[in-house]
């Protein structure tokens, strides 16, 4: 049996010896507007460099990335899924040697992980328009004495980032053959019987979409990006009937039993891996904490989620918060920021699920009542002949959620396990709705990980840009000194040695209409940092590594070096008014303000 530190070790002493560097792992949290809310690959953090950006530790590196995906969060619980993974991962930049690196991969998979290759099937791009059949990858691997390759499409076999955008191309996968028959007489590892289980795939990026729904195009130099998750890997290796049988996960499992007065497996699973999430989430140098926005919105969702298995297995109380410190413990050592922020991970999960709590009973009884209001109501239709569906209405949800903090998905989750389906269009609407009304914060998406800014929270922070052009009119050394959106505000600091006078506020707002009576165009251009202060952009978030940037321009009003997102056109943002301005800190002033 490999262990996952040996497995992690072997990873890095095998590509080190062939020339490969070690980097650490980037954080779990983008490092600006990359379209998704979580790192869902060890590439992801490298795609300036993927696009050409020279990186510091050289053109081979090789590192282990903690990683978040949420799209498959109904399916935690069964045997392989699981929100959070470690991805083993390495890279070839500006070079694709497809040969080589197959090479490399079938070494290791039969010298180190000591597969049989008897025992060991790939799949490669059979082509399509846009890209040929990979015959060169299907080669390299029969020369090396694999014969069962597949030929399968661009479902399978073409990889890119969620939504297409970016960097990406044909790849091969690794997998496993079990020893079953096969299911039918066109069985391959594009069917799910299980007979192939796929552990590792090398993606040969040698192309690019520039923009969404567009046309590949051949980059002008292509990459090698190779990922093996962690878990799957070793479940596939040592046989495991599952991901929760290996090193922390089973350790979670053990302890969850333990503190656990009713036995159930897919709970403790649930819980184990949303608490190891919430862990790493929390952790991160960049940790953010439980909102009802984006990130913290995902976080807040596996927290409460954690919160209501828990109560089913009547958990010990505090066993959670134990649980996280245990996966602190854990994994301190490949991610010493956990270590650092052990209190703050412990402390924000007590406050979260405090706050969950609270509300919860209620929340249940609420929720019974629902379920027998309907029940009621088909008792008396089914005397008139009416006919009532097992839905609970839009507005019934979202009493659910704004008194009682249930998200969406767990009260669909609850109704489902009762027979029940949520009316999510009426949520929708009722969300909307109450928005309107009270501009409340926004719900972010729970699907696939893209990012939710709310179309409000867009509109302010293309406000921002617009005002920090005005700030400058008064004083070109104006700087940015921090900024906080909602879906009901803006709130903007900046750099300024005194109060604004009234004339000067006046001023501003003229300033941003007039901006916005002209609807301006919005739009956003990437090059490299230096490119970006030449070009004249204002913007305070220098990088590290001088990566790209992105500079986005409006009219000829304003030039900001910004991950986004902004609206396309300043026409849409409505009127612009300052509702107060104060100081923040010595030498920095504060606005505040609204779009009507
Ligand atoms: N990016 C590829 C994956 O996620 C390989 O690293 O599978």
């Amino acid at each position: 049996m490999l262990s996952d530190r040996e497995l992690k070790q072997k990873w890095f002493d095998y590509f080190q010896k062939h020339g490969f560097k070690k980097i650490s792992g980037y954080s779990i949290i983008p490092e600006s507007d990359t379209g998704v809310l979580f790192t869902t690959a060890g590439m992801h953090p490298l795609v300036p460099y993927l696009l050409g950006e020279k990186h510091p530790a050289g053109n081979k590196i090789v590192n282990i990335q903690k990683c978040l995906r949420t799209s498959d969060i109904d399916e935690v619980g069964d045997n392989s899924h699981l929100t959070c993974f470690e991805m083993l991962g390495c890279w070839t930049l500006g070079e694709c040697d497809k040969c080589a690196m197959i090479r490399l991969s079938y070494d290791f998979i039969t010298k180190e992980l000591k597969i049989d290759k008897n025992k060991v099937a790939v799949s490669v791009f059979a082509g399509d328009e846009n890209a040929p059949r990979d015959e060169e990858a299907a080669k390299a691997w029969k020369e090396n004495g694999i014969d069962k390759v597949f030929f399968l499409p661009k479902e399978n076999n073409w990889w890119s980032i969620s939504g297409g955008e970016g960097p990406c191309g044909p790849d091969t996968e690794m997998f496993l053959i079990k020893d079953k028959p096969d299911c039918s007489k066109d069985c391959s590892p594009a069917c799910d019987c299980g007979k192939y289980v796929e552990f590792w795939n090398d993606v040969f990026m040698e192309y690019l979409v520039k923009k969404q729904g567009e046309k590949p195009v051949k980059l002008d130099r292509p990459n090698i990006d190779t990922g093996m998750g962690l878990e799957r890997t070793l479940m596939v290796i040592n046989g495991y009937d599952s991901v929760y049988e290996i090193g922390g996960l089973k350790r979670g499992i053990e302890f969850v039993k333990q503190k656990s007065k009713v036995f159930d497996e897919r709970a403790s699973r649930i819980i184990v891996d949303h608490i190891r999430a919430a862990t790493f989430v929390l952790g991160d140098e960049k940790g953010v904490v439980p909102s009802n926005l984006g990130q913290g919105y995902i976080l807040r969702r596996l927290i409460r989620r954690s919160v209501n298995y828990a109560r089913k297995l009547q958990l010990e109380e505090g066993a959670l918060l134990e649980l996280a410190d245990m996966f602190v413990e854990e994994y301190c050592l490949d991610y010493p920021e956990l270590a650092k922020k052990r209190e703050f991970v412990k402390d924000e999960l007590a406050k979260e699920m405090q706050k969950f709590s609270k509300a919860i009973e209620g929340g249940y009884k609420e929720f019974e009542k629902v379920l027998s209001g309907i029940e009621r109501h088909k008792q008396f239709a089914a005397k008139t002949g009416e006919i009532v569906k097992d839905i609970i209405s839009g507005k019934a949800a979202f009493r659910l959620y704004d008194t009682f903090g249930f998200p969406l998905e767990l009260t669909k989750e609850m109704a489902k396990e009762r027979g029940y389906q949520v009316d999510e269009e009426g949520f929708n609407q009722e969300f909307k709705h109450h928005q309107d009304i009270s501009r409340t914060a926004t719900v972010g998406t729970f699907k696939g990980g893209l990012a939710d800014s709310s179309e409000q929270t867009i509109k302010y922070h293309t406000a921002c840009h617009l005002l920090l052009a005005g700030l400058r009119k008064l004083d070109p050394e104006t700087k940015q000194k921090g900024s906080n959106l909602t879906a009901e505000r803006l709130r903007f600091d900046f750099s300024f040695p005194r109060k604004l006078e009234k004339s000067e506020l006046e001023f501003l707002e003229k300033f941003v209409n007039d901006a916005i009576a002209k609807k301006l165009p919005v739009s956003c251009a990437e090059m490299s940092l230096d490119d970006a202060k030449k070009s004249g952009a204002v913007g305070s978030f220098e990088n590290k590594y001088g990566e790209k940037v992105k500079v986005y321009t409006i009219g000829d009003v304003s030039k900001e070096i910004c991950g986004g997102p902004h609206v396309e056109n300043t026409g849409v943002l409505g009127i612009f008014k300052i509702t107060k301005e104060e100081s923040s800190s010595a030498g920095v002033r504060r606005i505040k303000a609204i779009l009507e």
